[in-house]
């Protein structure tokens, strides 16, 4: 008998973690959460949950849709450009909401490299929001114009308001972030010449005291 089946290396990587479903209902009532929305740059080193994650990024860009993989976050015409990827202690990884994994990049630590300011390096998760401009029409080698790119920033304005609202639910910290450097973080990350870093969001628990 053939056994008809293929590995690719990416099935192979032992570093993937396999997410908890993501809570989709409880939380906080939606007008306290906005009660308590705030941009907060304290944060503890502790690690978040394997749930805390699940949640986090169900809310960021989740598929809340199962039957046509719509999302928590809308997009201009439906295009999905946007990817949310992960910098850890750990390593680098990217969101893959339809299988609830986080797919591991590499392992390098890399939380430096995602702000100029100092708390990004120790906070236990900075959310690295990219988008695959190949998936708005763009062709390889195409100069990329600041139009090209307005409705990703649209996109991710509205991701990082349900990481937000998710965090005042949960009483976490958490703060949206244009001060990346991203000629220096694109090439850490891996990125293709048509993948672009819009924003960043810090997120963890207050420090303890
Ligand atoms: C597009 C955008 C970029 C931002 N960039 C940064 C940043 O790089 N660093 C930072 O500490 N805060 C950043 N912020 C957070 C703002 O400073 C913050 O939202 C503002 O001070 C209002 O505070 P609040 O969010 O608590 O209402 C940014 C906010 C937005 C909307």
């Amino acid at each position: 008998m053939i056994l008809n089946l293929i590995i690719t290396p990416d099935m192979l990587n032992a570093q993937d973690i396999k997410l908890p479903a993501p809570s989709r209902d409880g939380g906080m009532p939606l007008m306290e959460a906005l009660n308590e929305r705030e941009s907060s740059r304290l944060f503890s080193e502790k690690d978040l949950t394997p749930q805390n994650l699940s949640d986090l990024l169900w809310a960021a860009w989740g598929i809340n849709r199962d039957s046509d993989g719509r999302r928590t976050a809308p997009s201009s015409h439906n295009r999905q450009e946007m990817d949310v990827y992960l910098a850890m202690k750990s390593g680098l990884y990217l969101y893959d909401a339809a299988g609830n994994e986080l797919k591991q990049v590499h392992g390098r630590d890399i939380r430096a490299l995602t702000g100029t300011q100092d708390f990004p390096a120790t906070a236990p998760v900075n959310l690295i929001y990219v988008a695959d401009l190949e998936k708005r029409g763009l062709k390889e080698g195409q100069q990329i114009t600041d139009t090209d790119q307005l409705s990703s920033w649209a996109n991710t304005g509205f991701m990082a308001q349900n990481v937000y609202l998710w965090c005042a639910s949960e009483g976490l910290s958490c703060v949206i972030r244009a001060m990346v450097p991203r000629d220096k973080l694109a090439p850490e990350m891996g990125l293709k010449p048509l993948q672009v870093v819009i924003l960043a969001q810090t997120v963890g628990f207050p420090p303890e005291n």
